[in-house]
């Protein structure tokens, strides 16, 4: 995963291209770096580390042009160095390209060039493409027509095995750019006299909202006024112009820290936009449009397999839990990863249900390609309109919740177990749920972003139990029944922003195991709600005490404990269990942020991290 950006127009490329890779260093930040083109040659710099060292050096020697492309790197080839920076250029010197993704084959390739006399610099598997091109480009006669440079990068490709978004400019084709995509997203806006490509649309927001995504196997050439788009098997493409919204202000950090804390906030908005217009007119069920399945055909489904990765996956733990209460639908959950290659065998009655933030997990796209492949409906929960995931699946349902610029996800999460929710309910009631329980489901539902509101007034007191707890470097996450998905939840989260070692399990699993952990060095959260398990999490938090366990208790306010017994408690309100998981992972994102701030950790870009995962 990196973030590509690219400009071709009638301005200057330098600032477009430099804030549009600050608003993708999220997807990767290992090093940076840019290539403009006037007419002589290429200008690069390139730095590592973060787009602000890169900007420093391109404004100190004035680096500009009227197209460029550019690259913030999530480094799979090759260590943090500048030689190993994007954009990778041939040792000709006529070809300068940037890349996401992982060339497989890219040894045999580099092998192959060293022979006919190409030159390396890098230890990248990018390098090899960019000289694979420049040898397409010389054995390429000068046909009229043809255009060389569009038609040896889709030569170039044909022997390429592995995943690309690719973005090139080449020193004879001033003007031109072309790009190409396999597996890893790339999307062109459409300006007035100048075009913008990206690894996502954030790039060019309040620039363009007409855009053309492209698709596995295609390669677009495309100057300031036109674009045309072929496979990589010379076969021409009618681009389809998409209109999405992609406003300037749903990137404005506005007066928080960081987007994380944003997006933490953000979320009663989010959740209210994940509802609205999905309930029945007699509100006692929920509605979604672009199911593309009638309830009859539904009625038949008897197994639901969702799929995921991360924090993704901990929403398709929250999904089963649900869907089995209310729907009485069985509901299978695995990793993408291990489902892709696993082969399982599943009833042809079977549903699959990928959810995904970003829209491009790669190893969700490969799981859900391989259950269409063994012709099951597969259904997407989404955030990203348009994306790779969206455009593959028979059907599914939009998250609306924004864009989600932290790495460590949020609102997507309880945007994702709130839609999971209204699932349960909309399947629940084409099948035995009662016309009453489906209203009081709706309207609990709707209670919702009250209810978050009211947990993030909390906030004050749950940073100062955060900073009580910001020096500790282990620590257990643990829940029962629904609240076991946000134990694993909260884990997540605090280890991937604070690098704390953190683990969730099922509250009762603690003694087959991980009581070992237990000390005054390795403190515990407990989730716990209120109905007839509390009195074993009561037990639980026991056994953590009696071997001097330090214990944070998030907890329904009907929840009682004995004076003394924890340590820090955290109430949330007493509520319709489909929405306690939502409710309790509030304090949960809280926590963990504040615990890495305390800790001046770089919140919303963790170390080795990336928004979205486009590499396998
Ligand atoms: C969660 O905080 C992480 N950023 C990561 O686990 C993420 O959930 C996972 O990579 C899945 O991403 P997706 O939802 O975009 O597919
Ligand atoms: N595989 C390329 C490299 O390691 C690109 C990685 C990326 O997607 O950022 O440089």
């Amino acid at each position: 995963m990196c973030g590509i950006v690219g400009y071709v127009g009638k301005s200057q490329a330098r600032d477009f291209l430099l804030e549009g890779l600050k608003r993708l260093e999220y997807r990767g930040y290992d090093s940076a770096g840019v290539a403009f083109f006037n007419r002589e040659a290429f200008k690069i710099a390139r730095k590592t580390g973060r787009v602000a060292n890169l900007a420093a050096s391109v404004h100190a020697n004035d680096l500009d042009g009227s197209m460029g492309i550019s690259h913030t790197r999530w480094a799979t080839h090759g260590d943090v160095t500048e030689d190993n920076a994007h954009p990778q250029t041939s040792s000709d010197g006529l070809f300068t390209l940037v890349h996401n993704g992982v060339i497989e084959n890219f040894s045999q390739i580099k092998n192959f060039l060293e022979e006919q006399g190409y030159t390396f610099s890098s230890q990248t598997d990018t390098e090899s493409l960019a000289n694979l091109i420049a040898y397409h480009y010389a054995k390429e006669p000068e046909q009229n027509g043809k255009n060389r440079f569009f038609v040896s990068v889709r030569k170039a490709l044909l022997h390429v095995h592995g995943t690309y978004g690719i973005v090139v400019m080449c020193r004879d084709y001033p003007g031109e750019l072309v790009g190409a995509r396999n597996g890893s997203p790339l999307i062109v806006g459409i300006g007035d006299g100048e075009f913008y490509v990206a690894s996502d649309a954030s790039a060019f927001a309040g620039k363009s909202q007409n855009v053309v995504y492209l698709n596995d196997g295609e390669v677009i050439h495309f100057d300031s006024k036109n674009f045309n788009i072929k496979t990589i098997a010379d076969e021409a493409v009618e681009a389809v112009v998409q209109k999405i919204e992609n406003r300037l202000e749903d990137y404005d950090l506005g007066d928080f820290r960081h987007y994380m804390e944003k997006e933490i906030f953000e979320q009663p908005n989010a959740l209210q936009n994940a509802m609205r217009g999905r309930f029945s007119d007699d509100n006692s069920t929920a509605k979604f449009g672009g199911l593309n399945i009638e309830p009859h055909e539904l009625r038949q489904i008897d197994r639901i397999l969702f799929c995921a990765c991360g924090t993704a996956w901990h929403a398709c733990l929250v999904a089963e839990y649900m869907i089995e209460k209310y729907a009485r639908i069985p509901v299978e959950v695995e990793y993408a990863s291990e489902f892709r290659y696993r082969n399982a065998p599943l009833d042809k009655n079977t549903l699959v249900v990928v959810i995904s933030q970003s829209g491009e997990t790669i190893d969700t796209l490969a799981a859900l390609k391989e259950a269409k492949r063994k012709g099951y409906r597969v259904f997407a929960i989404t955030n990203a309109v348009g994306s790779t995931i969206a455009r593959e699946v028979h059907g599914g349902v939009y998250q609306h919740a924004g864009p989600e610029i932290g790495v460590a996800s949020t609102k997507a999460f309880t945007s994702q177990a709130l839609i999971a929710a209204m699932l349960a309910l909309y399947l629940g009631r084409i099948r035995d749920m009662s016309y009453s329980e489906g209203a009081k489901f709706v309207t609990a539902l709707k209670t919702l972003p009250e209810l978050v509101n009211n947990v993030l007034n909390q906030s004050d007191q749950i940073l100062a139990i955060a900073k009580k707890y910001a020096q500790y470097e282990d620590f257990l996450f643990l829940g029962r029944q629904n609240m076991f998905p946000i134990a694993l939840e909260g884990a997540l989260k605090l280890k991937e922003i604070s690098y704390i070692h953190a683990e969730g399990y099922p509250a009762a699993e603690m003694k087959h195991g991980p009581i070992a952990l237990i000390s005054e060095k390795c403190p515990s959260l407990f989730l716990a709600t209120g109905g007839e398990i509390f009195s074993k999490t009561l037990a639980n938090i026991q056994e953590v005490k009696a071997r001097k366990g330090k214990v944070i208790v998030i907890a329904t306010d009907s929840c009682e404990f004995p004076e003394d017994l924890v340590d820090d408690l955290i109430r949330v309100p007493d509520c319709h269990d489909a929405l306690q998981p939502i409710l309790a992972c509030i304090p949960v994102q809280l926590l963990s942020y504040y615990i890495a701030v305390e800790r001046g950790c770089d919140v919303d870009k963790p170390r080795n991290l990336a928004k979205s995962v486009t590499v396998e």
